[in-house]
């Protein structure tokens, strides 16, 4: 997820590109790089790091002209370097691009344009279309970009300005985010409003395959065959800090919100309907190695390790290879047995987090080969694997990990129908099955976010209570540690995650009606005995929450409330059921009122022990 702008008028564009990329820092911030057209010709400035290494390196030399783009970096393709930071031009150096979103075929697009003589000179896929652009231009810009459009592949917000056409700017838009700002002899391209909000209220939000040229007083919007669209301009009434959090509260709900893109971006390349398979590029692993592998190692904290436990539940079932999973600050002492055909699979969304990196080095310094599953290119734990498996979450803002953990989620998901496919431990037919349900998946997260009322109703009512047990079996006991683990760092509220079966144990000491107990009782295996633990506790007064499917009857008999989530297949329930708890956590500390985005004493990335 990156941040894009674009700006033609009557002003300076530098300033206002600089401004607008302020506001979308959080949309990616590990580069930037800002092209202004002015009568020499592009001028192109970027560097590596946060934006204001680019304002250092403008400092006294902003570039001067009426037209210019800009763009802030979350790197998915190439690390983050001065040379991979956009914008990036064509061989001529006329024709200038900034990019938001993943183009999957580029491998391929870049071997032919490298065969017509095409030079490159970054890692990125981004380069490919300025390239591709440069391919079809034959002095119709907004052309050439409908007609490379139609062979990209993938997800894409381009915005693109060229040097033969001094008085336009064109866009185009498939899956990425691109809004216009519509200003007096002035106008605005960018990934979200927040980056002219301060110029223009008047926002006309572009659709997928639209291709947008804006001149100072002209708006033109087509299809990808040049069919004019008439689209007409609405009123944004948010203030820019809404405008940064989408309109949402808090980064939290924000990114709540952006699982099901996170899921799909995540999917994107690996997992084919079409081909009927998985493929994992950058897994870096032989089939042979793969068949070679005789246990693996998962080395995580705090959420990522919740994910490796429901990643070891599908991995043991799907390719029946017993799967350890550690505390990373346990891992580091307690001498493990590791060797060479031992898989080390770390998990990260920083890739930063000591304990884990501490991990990754004692598994490999035993012989085992390590591949990290992280959200940041370039990331320590990305560099110092393997072979590196990113999720495509975007930036995660807020201290309380969410679309990081469903994605994670989608990757241990994938490496285990990976690997079944390679050690050929899934009947054909069940594999497809199974690859159907993963596809669906992030439709049927959709249809949560669409309508959470009854999550809202059920946080009004217990954010007061004394705390809660989250109880589940399974898959889902993953979910239960995960959900009590929200609630704790954001509400500061005790809540404890526990293996139902464990309930005898002790944890039903703590039930009383002060106590709220959430179940997961969605279709499982194990469903019968989750009804029994259910009616533990409500003989003991106290109240329960279930998490179940919908055309339930059963549960009806059994629990206070009950929070419907779509069906799916039982080792992939957990990507739906950490949504209603992610949303049970931030309402109920909605409710108590403390920072949510920023809750005490924690910090979002822990690289100390
Ligand atoms: C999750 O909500 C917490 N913010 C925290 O447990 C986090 O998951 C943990 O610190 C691991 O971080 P990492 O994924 O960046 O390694």
């Amino acid at each position: 997820m990156c941040g894009i702008v674009g700006y033609i008028g009557e002003q300076n564009a530098c300033p206002i590109l600089v401004d607008g990329l302020k506001r979308l820092e959080y949309r990616g911030y590990d580069s930037a790089g800002v092209a202004v057209l002015n009568g020499n010709g592009i001028d192109v400035r970027k560097s590596v790091g946060k934006l204001k290494a680019l304002e250092t390196a403008l400092e006294n030399c902003w570039p001067k002209g009426g037209l210019g783009v800009g763009h802030t970096r979350w790197a998915t393709h190439g690390r983050p370097s001065d040379e991979n930071a956009h914008p990036h031009s064509d061989c001529t150096g006329k024709i200038t691009v900034v990019h938001n979103g993943i183009i999957e075929n580029y491998v391929q697009l870049k071997a032919r344009l490298i065969e017509e003589g095409h030079q490159f000179k970054s890692e990125t896929d981004t380069e490919v279309a300025a390239h591709l652009i440069e391919s079809h231009y034959k002095g119709d810009l907004a052309e050439a970009i409908r007609t490379a459009a139609k062979e990209i592949e993938g997800s894409f917000a381009l915005v693109v300005i060229a040097q033969e056409e001094p008085d336009k700017i064109v866009a185009a838009r498939r899956h990425s985010p691109l809004v216009i700002g519509v200003g007096e002899g002035e106008n605005f391209l960018a990934s979200d409003v927040s980056a002219f909000l301060k110029y223009t209220r008047d926002v006309i939000y572009a659709d997928d395959d639209n291709v947008v040229t804006i001149t100072r007083n002209n708006i033109k919007i087509t299809d990808l065959d040049g069919n004019p669209l008439d689209k007409k301009p609405r009123q944004v009434d948010w203030d820019a800090a809404m405008a940064e959090r989408g309109g949402y509260e808090h980064f939290m709900l924000k990114e709540i919100h952006e699982q099901p893109r996170a899921l799909r971006e995540t999917m994107r390349g690996r997992l084919s309907l079409e081909k009927d398979c998985v493929e994992l590029p950058g897994i870096n692993l032989t089939d042979d190695e793969i068949r070679g592998i005789d246990r693996i190692i998962m080395i995580a904290c705090g959420t990522a390790y919740h994910a490796s436990m429901a990643g070891k539940y599908a991995i043991e079932h799907l390719c029946r290879i017993p799967v350890e999973v550690d505390v990373a600050s346990e891992l580091r002492y307690r001498d493990p047995i590791i060797d060479e055909h031992t898989l080390g699979i770390v998990i990260s969304q920083s890739g930063e987090t000591l304990d884990t990196i501490v991990g990754l080095h004692e598994a490999k310094s035993k012989g085992a080969k390590v591949i990290a599953i992280t959200n940041v290119v370039g990331s320590m734990a990305a560099r110092d694997s393997d072979g590196v498996l990113y999720t495509y979450a975007g930036p995660e803002i807020a201290v309380a990990s969410t679309k990081a953990y469903t994605t994670q989620l989608m990757t241990l998901y994938l490496i285990a129908l990976y690997f079944a496919q390679v050690r050929g431990t899934l009947e054909p037919e069940r594999a497809r099955q199974l690859r159907e349900a993963l596809w669906e998946l992030p439709r049927r997260a959709e249809i949560i976010l669409d309508d959470y009322r009854d999550v809202i109703a059920a946080a009004e009512r217990y954010y007061c209570f004394n705390g809660f047990l989250y109880m589940a079996r399974g898959i889902n006991l993953a979910s239960a540690l995960e959900g009590a683990l929200k609630v704790k760092e954001i509400s500061y509220m005790h809540a404890e995650g526990y293996a139902a079966g464990e309930m005898k144990h002790g944890p039903i000491a703590m039930i009383d009606p002060t106590f709220a107990t959430i179940a997961v009782t969605v279709k499982s295996a194990t469903y019968d005995k989750m009804l029994s633990n259910i009616r533990e506790v409500k003989a003991r007064s106290g109240e329960v929450i279930a998490i179940a499917n919908p055309h339930d009857e059963t549960i009806k008999d059994y629990a206070d409330r009950i929070i419907t989530i779509p069906e799916t297949e039982e080792i992939f329930s957990p990507v739906l059921v950490a949504l209603p708890l992610q949303l049970m956590a931030y309402f109920v500390a909605h409710s108590r009122g403390p920072a949510i985005d920023q809750p005490r004493n924690l910090a979002k990335t822990v690289t100390v022990e």
